[in-house]
């Protein structure tokens, strides 16, 4: 048995979804455990592109049982229009592939109107992917969360919605001013969606049990990045939930108490999504430049990725923070055969010089210090050179743990593995 956690180490979109699939192809069991359709995976299988917000990327290969755990927030409506796709895509999709937690908390339409709500007239602007995400998980710790098991019921499935909307409802009409469903029209839509969903739902953590038991290899794939951990990450301007090593165990469960190798897919440049600080912004040509060259925009919401270099202390930090054993180093093709490279190595910050983005740092008052490295121009195909090496080296040197992954292009034969994960 082997376990591997697939974790975003920055802002997210750092290539987890090329990496899983690839990973799965030696893998029994891949197993989402946080996040929900704000997530957007994207995976290039010859001249198809799919992309994935719900549904794990190990769906693609028909040895793999995909597990969506009970730390996911699930949109019904959502799920319908991705298995739909992911169906026109010649992928196969049983109830024997796919399992979904009874337990995972719904996103009902009024979390999506509260998220679009509080986002276009709220005073803090987080830029959400407005998929009701922070809403549903507000659901869920206040005791209120619709489960999916919820949606098999019509008659509990009203008195819970009941529960749920007392105080949304005073909120839709009276702050927000805004047309919300009537309790009975959501209980119907969502029953009739539950149907849909029926086949797939079940017990997940005992699927993992039994998993573990008979010795089968395990991913266990994230969404977003250790950045945007609702603790961990840049608060306020963070997704809602526990996007780092820990919230395996409470979003999945591992019945063996600890995951063997925890992978942290790192763009070799930074990116965000959204609001929020980011020491190493680039607000020259040359932040353009990667991100026209990178096609860094959004695959859930298709918003341009601001873009930055690569921010070492921010990086040393989510290694501590997520328990990384190893660092695969996607999009490295990108800054091939660029006129300059720079990356950050320290911050000024009150003063002092620091190494390490530290809990309770204002990111936002940070000055980057960066370096100078010479450039590289590699096309992948032999030996890295000289220059592309010492960029890996130094990366591998700052964190102190290796780069067991490159990748240098978005197709699945553009990576070189420098270990065997199975
Ligand atoms: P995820 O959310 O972490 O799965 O990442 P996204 O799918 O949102 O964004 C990553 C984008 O980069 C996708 O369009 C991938 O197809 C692409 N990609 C992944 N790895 C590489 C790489 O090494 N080089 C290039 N050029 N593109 C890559
Ligand atoms: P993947 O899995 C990048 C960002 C949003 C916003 C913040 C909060 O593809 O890496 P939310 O809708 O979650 O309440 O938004 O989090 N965000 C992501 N950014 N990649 C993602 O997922 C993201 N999921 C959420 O842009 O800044
Ligand atoms: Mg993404």
């Amino acid at each position: 048995m082997k376990s591997l956690a697939i974790i975003g180490s920055q802002w997210g979109d750092e290539g987890k979804g090329k990496i899983t699939d690839l990973l799965s192809q030696k893998c029994d069991l891949v197993v989402r455990y946080q996040g929900g359709n704000n997530a957007g995976h994207t995976i290039i299988v010859g001249d198809k592109k799919i992309v994935l917000h719900l549904i794990p990327s190990g769906i693609l290969h028909d040895h793999c049982t995909s597990i969506i755990g009970h730390g996911v927030v699930f949109d019904p409506e959502a799920f319908k229009v991705e298995l739909e796709n992911v169906l026109n895509n010649n992928i196969t999709v049983t109830p024997e592939k796919l399992k979904i937690s009874a337990n995972a908390t719904v996103i009902t339409m009024y979390n999506k109107l509260m998220d679009a709500q509080r986002e276009s007239k709220g005073t803090v602007k987080i830029g959400t992917t407005g998929k009701g995400i922070g809403p549903a998980y507000e659901d869920k710790i206040s005791r209120r969360g619709i489960k999916l098991r919820d949606l098999l019921n019509k008659e509990e499935l009203i008195k819970k919605l009941e529960n749920n909307l007392t105080e949304k409802e005073f909120l839709l009409k009276n702050l927000y001013k805004t047309e919300y469903p009537t309790i009975e029209e959501e209980a119907s839509r969502l029953f009739e969606l539950g149907k849909i969903i029926a086949p797939f739902i079940c017990d997940t953590f005992s699927i993992l049990d039994h998993a573990v038991k008979e010795n089968k290899n395990i991913l266990f794939e994230g969404a977003q990045g250790i950045l945007l951990d609702i603790d961990y990450g840049s608060y306020p301007f963070v997704t809602s939930s526990s996007t780092s090593y820990g919230g395996i165990f409470t979003g999945a469960g591992m019945p063996s108490g600890k995951v063997d190798e925890v992978l942290g897919i790192t763009k070799a440049y930074t990116t965000r999504v959204g609001e929020g600080p980011f020491p190493t912004e680039l607000f020259s040509e040359v932040g353009e430049f990667i991100q026209k060259k990178g096609g860094e925009f959004g695959a859930t919401t298709g918003r341009k990725r601001r873009c930055g270099w690569l921010d070492l202390p921010l990086l040393k930090y989510s290694v501590k923070a997520s328990c990384l054993t190893s660092i695969a180093l996607t999009k490295v093709d990108i800054l091939s055969g660029m006129d300059e490279l720079k990356v950050c190595k320290s911050y000024r910050y009150e003063g002092k010089d620091i190494d390490c983005a530290y809990p309770g740092i204002d990111l936002s008052k940070v000055e980057p210090i960066f370096t100078d490295l010479a450039p590289f121009d590699d096309d992948f195909k032999g030996e890295p050179s000289e220059n592309l090496r010492t960029y890996i080296e130094l990366i591998e040197k700052e964190l102190g743990i290796p780069v067991s992954i490159i990748a240098y292009g978005p197709e699945r034969s553009e990576i070189k593995f420098r270990k065997d994960f199975f």
